[in-house]
């Protein structure tokens, strides 16, 4: 497929919205300790610009997910493929995801870690398409909503390329 790509979010909006995340988080977990569950890959950029605007004190674990599609014979379940190295067990834990699209990973991830007994389990998202929800999910922080649009760049991903945009663009067919 020809395509090209499109700038939606320039990297300064992606900079400032971000400073305003890390400013509502640092007053609401203000004397806590927040532990980030950054799911790999396409949330490393997001965290790293997050976390370097964070005040209160952090630690940080990483965990790689993959999601089944409608019609597969897992369909709704995730497969964890790189676990967490740590326990979150009585943490105070903020998810921090790329993307909500249909809802079902984070959905599915929310379910397997608060079995796990957090003290606290939050969602925060660089980016929601709302208008492509299927499963009952909603985040607790969230960047930018947009449209039912394939984006990439800032840590997402069209086949494993342009992660390393600082922006975020639409993938546009020729
Ligand atoms: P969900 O389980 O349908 O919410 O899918 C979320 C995952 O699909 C995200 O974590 C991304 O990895 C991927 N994804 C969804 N929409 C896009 C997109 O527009 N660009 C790149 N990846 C996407
Ligand atoms: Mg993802």
């Amino acid at each position: 497929m020809n395509y090209h790509i499109e700038e939606m979010i320039s990297e300064e909006a992606l900079e400032n919205r971000i400073s305003e995340l890390a400013s509502q988080i640092n007053i609401d977990y203000a004397g806590k300790q927040l532990h980030l569950v950054i799911i790999l890959k396409g949330s490393v950029f997001f965290a790293s610009a997050l976390a370097r605007k964070l005040t209160v004190p952090v630690t940080m674990d990483f965990m790689a997910v993959t999601s089944y599609g409608d019609g597969m014979v897992s369909a709704g379940e995730i497969t964890v493929k790189k676990e967490l190295d740590e326990e979150i067990t009585d943490k105070d834990v903020l998810i921090v995801e790329d993307i909500v699209d249909s809802g079902r990973t984070l959905y599915y991830l929310k379910r397997l870690l608060l079995a796990r007994n957090p003290a606290s389990l939050k969602i925060v998202t660089l980016l929601d398409k709302p208008e492509c929800r299927t499963m009952d999910i909603k985040t607790d922080y969230c960047g930018f909503e947009i449209p039912d649009k394939f984006v990439v760049g800032y840590g997402l991903d069209y086949a494993q390329r342009h992660r390393n945009l600082s922006y975020v663009g639409a993938v546009i067919q020729d």
